[in-house]
């Protein structure tokens, strides 16, 4: 029986429709929600040419008779909504009937569809305007096979990222949809080599399903030790698997939304997520997130936007407190459950990451501490012995902070050098100028060729999304540059097999590699920020920690290596890299008589 009918004008007029169809993704978006409606339990899809030659995707679901058959590529043509008030409780991806007829006005178009016990199946072509159709053979389920996108439409093409790009954003689309229905099979085939094999999750307890899935998608490095949240509000079900504090990527690429299945990117939803883990949160780390939040279908709409990728909450403070309430509390459990667990303790972050943070009173030694009270001096500060000074004027062009003679004094807190500077007092942050004359020196090996590469006896796997991996394949020539050389690598990663010759550490590489992430998908600033992100992280890695303890001579070194900077005055991150006080605002403090006053 026919079910599918056109909308009347009055209801299209309100369905907020248009272009559906601006790349090859999300055309794929359309057609597997298309299949998903039809309660398919498998999806293959297949592309060449990055989804511009042809694009398949065929599924087991209930299928279309020939009538509707004939009917679905019309405009307005549409079997899951009649009137507009079934909006209001909608359970399909689709309700506008306008996919198939927008993709068959830019591409040539055959669907070929049969129900599960008929004894033929039917099928219909969309090509330059013209429509035929006929008979098929009778496999249950529906095939949608799209060719030559924009061939009517040239100018179109231009808009379209590299090859490269436009595959991670179609692996991207399977992602999230095998993510929010981890009972569906989905196989994925691009340009020959198959990318993803999901198998059905269908132990019949839903959370342990998704949790199976997530990792299956994310892949372990990311998905393992992911805490839990399922919890079932009136009117809302949460399910969520979040980051703890002490395992975090530094990319924000790893933060999925869905409404009902529907995968949207949702400002409240984020700010939500980013409150709960509030100033705790390690800096640059970026939590894991995958949230399936099903809600009645009047408690939001979905008909906000044609690429359906946003919705509108009736009571968006009611979801923020929610999202935001569970993930604290999740995160509180999490941490106090730690001093008391058997379990082998969690590997210690890297030290870098530790070194950024500011020293505490834990990881400093205590007897090297001034700790106040009874004329109490530490032996280190009655023994400072001067130093040489170093030139007595600065070389032309040197920058303004840099006023000689300098003497060494010492060092504070194994962090801090102190200098005497013309009579002032200079002190440098160790760390933060060690990374920026590292982050100079990097970028003008970059610019003048490339920077020294270096082979790594083993090779770093890092486990990614596939969408992820393409995307950093897709600009492994600009990566060569930086010193990087990177490879597919099985199923769910990349083989990282050169680094820059600064930088060494097997843990750090993977953080680069999110980082890298998280640059490319700044389309504006990718080429600048890729450059300077990595190059900044690179530095920091690399570069002397806080805590090290650092000679006279190297002390000089580093001060010399920062006045030939471009720009001493700052890590590559911004933060400041060093005070001083000259010789005019040490008198005036004192209030030595005849200090030049304040100004
Ligand atoms: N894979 C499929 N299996 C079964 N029926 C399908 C399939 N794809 C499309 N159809 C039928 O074709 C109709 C038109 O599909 P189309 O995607 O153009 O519109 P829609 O899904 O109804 O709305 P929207 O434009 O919001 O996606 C659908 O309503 C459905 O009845
Ligand atoms: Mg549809």
């Amino acid at each position: 029986m026919p079910i599918i009918q056109r909308l009347s004008e009055e209801v299209f007029s309100r369905i907020a429709a248009g272009e559906v169809v601006e790349r090859p993704a999300s055309l794929l978006k359309e057609l597997i929600e298309n299949s998903l409606d039809a309660h398919s339990t498998s999806i293959d899809i297949e592309i060449f040419g990055a989804g511009k030659t042809s694009l398949r995707v065929s599924d087991n679901g209930v299928g279309m008779d020939a009538d509707d058959v004939k009917l679905c590529l019309e405009r307005h043509a549409t079997s899951k909504i009649a009137a507009f008030e079934d909006l209001d409780n909608l359970h399909t991806f689709g309700f506008r009937g306008e996919a198939l007829y927008a993709i068959a006005a830019v591409a040539k178009v055959t669907v070929t569809s049969a129900q599960k016990e008929s004894k033929t199946g039917w099928r219909v072509t969309s090509e330059k305007g013209r429509i035929t159709d006929g008979p098929a053979p009778a496999v249950a389920g529906t095939t949608v096979f799209v060719r030559d996108l924009f061939y009517n439409t040239p100018a179109r093409l231009e808009f379209l990222k590299s090859d490269g790009s436009e595959r991670s954003k179609l692996a991207a689309v399977i992602e999230e949809a095998a993510l929010a229905n981890p009972g569906v099979r989905f196989t994925y085939k691009s340009e020959g080599r198959q990318v993803l094999r999901l198998e059905p999750e269908d132990s019949g307890d839903f959370f342990h399903d998704f949790d199976m899935r997530v990792a299956a998608v994310l892949g372990d490095d990311l998905a393992s030790g992911l805490l839990p949240i399922d919890v079932e509000r009136p009117g809302v079900r949460v399910r969520m698997l979040v980051s703890p504090f002490d395992k975090m990527p530094s990319s924000r690429g790893f933060q999925y939304f869905f409404v009902n299945k529907r995968p949207v990117a949702s400002k409240i939803l984020s700010t939500a997520l980013y409150k709960a883990y509030g100033d705790q949160r390690p800096s640059g780390k970026q939590p894991v997130c995958v949230a399936l939040l099903e809600l009645n279908p009047d408690a939001f709409d979905a008909n906000v936007h044609p690429g359906k990728r946003e919705v509108r909450f009736k009571d968006d403070g009611e979801m923020f407190e929610i999202v935001s309430g569970l993930v604290a509390a999740a995160l509180a459990k999490a941490k106090a459950a730690a001093p008391i667990t058997l379990a082998p303790m969690p590997e210690p972050e890297p030290a870098s990451v530790v070194a950024d943070a500011p020293a505490t009173a834990s990881n400093a030694p205590a007897s090297d501490h001034y700790l106040g009270g009874r004329g109490f001096i530490p032996e280190p500060f009655k023994q400072i012995k001067l130093s040489a000074s170093m030139a007595m004027s600065a070389p032309d062009g040197a920058p303004a902070w840099y006023t000689p003679p300098f003497r060494y004094v010492g060092q504070i807190e194994r962090s801090y050098l102190l200098f005497e500077a013309n009579g002032g007092l200079f002190i440098l942050d160790q760390h933060a100028a060690a990374e920026r004359v590292l982050y100079e020196k990097l970028l003008g090996e970059i610019e003048t060729g490339g920077a020294k590469s270096q082979k790594l006896m083993i090779p770093v796997p890092v486990d990614l999304p596939a969408s992820a991996v393409r995307a950093v394949l897709d600009k492994s020539d600009r990566l060569h540059k930086i010193g990087f050389e990177v490879a597919a690598f099985g199923k769910n990663g990349l083989h990282v097999t050169a680094v820059p010759a600064l930088f060494y550490q097997a843990d750090d590489v993977k953080k680069l590699i999110h980082r890298i992430i998280d640059s490319l998908s700044d389309p504006v600033h990718e080429a600048e920020r890729l450059r300077h992100d990595v190059t900044a992280t690179i530095a920091c890695k690399a570069a002397v920690k806080s805590h090290d303890r650092l000679g006279e001579e190297e002390a000089y070194k580093l001060l010399d290596a920062l006045r030939d900077c471009k720009d001493g005055s700052a890590c590559p991150h911004g933060r400041r890299a060093m005070l001083s006080l000259n010789r005019d605002e040490l008198a005036r403090r004192f209030q030595r008589p005849g200090a030049v006053p304040l100004a």
